[in-house]
């Protein structure tokens, strides 16, 4: 089964306006010198990630191999084959949190959520990852749930914090 089977949610009238915008964006900056990033970033934020059909239909309209598209998105952090959750929670595991327990903080989360580092909940609520320090070490250990910072947790805390999203 492709991955876009297994994770696309969308109903087909949804897809293809979604497409047909992501078409528009492929004529705007088809000549474009490095236009390759800026369709893919413009294509994620539609689609809101880049599963392997989409890849495919990126390629063929730019006339371009698919493994050019897919080294891309590969190479750089903020391309996702995935859909990613509604609130992104990022660990941090910088040495300051991982010394004052950022793996417990870690664990506990992934047993609350029900997902492993880099996967999103089923109900599609939370993206969990791990950071490499946020700013907070004075404060560790720390986490992020989207802008906000979160000191001096502890696996007690976490489900009243979860709770408020
Ligand atoms: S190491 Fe975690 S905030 Fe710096």
């Amino acid at each position: 089964m492709s991955e876009s089977t297994v994770f696309c949610t969308c109903t087909h009238s949804e897809k293809s306006t979604k497409y047909s915008e992501i078409e528009k964006v492929i004529e705007l900056y088809r000549d474009k010198e490095g236009s390759l990033i800026q369709i893919l970033h413009l294509a994620q934020e539609i689609y809101g990630h880049l599963p392997l059909e989409l890849q495919q239909f990126i390629a063929s309209s730019l006339d371009i191999p698919l493994s050019e598209v897919s080294g891309v998105i590969t190479f750089y952090s903020f391309f996702s084959t995935k859909p990613r959750g509604e609130h992104t929670i990022r660990v941090c595991l910088g040495t300051a949190c991982y010394v004052r327990g950022g793996k417990k903080i870690i664990e506990r989360l992934s047993e609350i959520l029900g997902v492993g580092l880099g996967e999103t909940t089923k109900d599609g609520r939370f993206t969990f990852e791990i950071a490499r320090c946020i700013g907070a070490c004075g404060l560790a250990p720390a986490m992020m749930i989207d802008n906000v910072v979160y000191k001096q947790v502890n696996v007690n805390k976490l489900e009243s914090i979860l709770a408020q999203y």
